[in-house]
């Protein structure tokens, strides 16, 4: 393409492609594309912020991005949880420069005015005799970012005319419940979330947690012939890929001809979470062998079984990573393990371990991932491509299955398309300024 072809025009190319089954190429690294993603998709969409567990306490807080915007997190001291962008309003120096924490307020480094963790201005020096009486207090509060949660998550908008919370989920609370209700009393953050910068576009990592099962039997071969994981690449693609139309989230539902009914789970935690999920969510959750989702824009969550024995099932881990965007093409992870609350402090440490072992950091099935994403990244970035789609052609034709219990548009097998089709095409809306 012409290198003047605007901007928009692009867009609206790119919204016609996807409904053929084309996505350009260009979209995973280019500044045009990320400065648009910035003003027309973060300004707007839900974005996860934290697990209220990272912040049980009065006083806790965490620091966390929206888009480029750096946001307090904190639990005030009634228990209420906000987010404020951490910027003075004074002259804008940062207020809070540590990652996470306890405090009840926050002083400014530069000129000494003082917040309360809620955000109100409490403190500023030499207010009668500098200010006299002309700064009120109540109008120059930490700038203020609406919060809303869903069984622990905590979510935030930059825009105070989106949708709530629960409309924007749209059905996808049915799938995030496989993630969050593991017994009675759901789960918890086993510790800090690693993070690390990656030369990888957010996109890709949003893309493949969406029910990428294609990969799983190449990528992470090795998983499957050393027996770390109970799969084969004959019979990788059964089960079910859901996408919630019009709402860009989506999630793959992997099956195993063999596999028990919740395999990978102590049975006191099976008991309560056949009490803590509705009959069509066991339905559901007791046949998956692994759960793939992600929340539009870029928050993740995967549960599969890992096992130390080869040829075991061992246990399941759950993590639940997210994809702040730095740069066209460069994103910093946060990955954070989850837990059931009630379950032992032997299984919590076993699927640690797990969790650690395949998707920490350093994780062996992270380095696959990261080793071919930051590959598509560089490419992305060719001035070749310009004129270059990927085909999403996979489950064009699918009718959804009539007998899934579950919301959203189902089809078979896993190995599908059809959610991608499905998340670029409300990525598309976002950018064209329709949302
Ligand atoms: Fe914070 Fe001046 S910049 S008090
Ligand atoms: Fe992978």
């Amino acid at each position: 393409k012409p290198e003047s072809q605007s901007l928009a025009a692009w867009v609206e190319e790119t919204r016609e492609g996807i409904d053929s089954g084309r996505f350009p190429v260009r979209a995973f690294n280019d500044q045009a594309v990320y400065d648009l993603e910035q003003e027309r998709l973060f300004s707007k969409t839900w974005c996860f912020l934290a697990h209220e567990s990272e912040i049980p306490h009065p006083g806790d807080y965490v620091t966390r991005y929206i888009g480029n915007n750096n946001l307090i997190v904190a639990r005030d001291e009634h228990g209420k949880i906000h987010a404020n962008l951490n910027m003075c309003r004074h002259r804008g120096n940062v207020m809070c420069k540590a990652e996470m924490g306890n405090a009840s307020h926050f002083r400014c480094s530069y000129h000494g005015w003082t917040y309360k963790n809620s955000g109100e201005l409490v403190g500023v020096p030499y207010m009668k005799e500098g200010y006299e009486g002309r700064l009120k207090r109540k109008d120059w509060g930490l700038v203020r970012v609406r919060v809303d949660s869903y069984e622990g998550l905590v979510f935030g908008c930059l825009d105070p005319e989106a949708p709530p919370l629960d409309e924007y989920l749209g059905g996808f609370q049915f799938y995030l419940d496989l993630y969050l209700k593991h017994g009675l009393g759901g789960v918890e953050v086993h510790g800090p979330p690693d993070h690390w910068i990656a030369d990888t576009d957010w996109k890709i990592c949003t893309e493949n947690f969406a029910g990428d099962g294609y990969h799983t039997p190449v990528a992470h071969q090795w998983g499957f012939h050393l027996g770390y994981f109970p799969s084969s690449g004959s019979t990788h693609s059964q089960g079910w890929a859901v996408s919630i139309p019009g709402k860009g989230h989506g999630i793959g539902l992997g099956h195993g001809p063999n596999f028990p009914p919740f395999g990978g789970f102590p049975d006191d935690l099976v008991a309560e979470m056949k009490q803590s999920l509705s009959p069509e969510q066991v339905e559901v959750f007791s046949r998956t062998r692994t759960a793939v989702g992600s929340v539009f824009p870029n928050l993740s969550f995967l549960m599969q079984p890992f096992s130390l024995e080869p040829g075991e099932i061992g246990v399941r881990f759950v993590t639940m990573r997210l994809y702040h965007p730095v740069g066209p093409g460069r994103m910093e992870m946060y990955s954070w393990c989850l837990v059931p609350k009630n379950a032992s402090q032997e299984y919590k440490k076993e699927a640690y371990r797990a969790y650690t072992l395949a998707f920490g950091q350093a994780g062996t099935f992270e380095q696959d991932d990261f080793e071919n994403w930051t590959k598509v990244t560089q490419a992305a970035g060719m001035t070749m491509v310009r004129d270059v789609d990927f085909p999403y052609i996979m489950g064009m034709d699918s009718a959804p299955d009539p007998e899934f219990p579950g919301p959203g548009h189902a089809v078979v097998p896993y190995v599908n398309d059809t959610n991608f089709r499905n998340l670029w095409s409300r990525w598309a809306d976002y950018l064209a300024g329709e949302v």
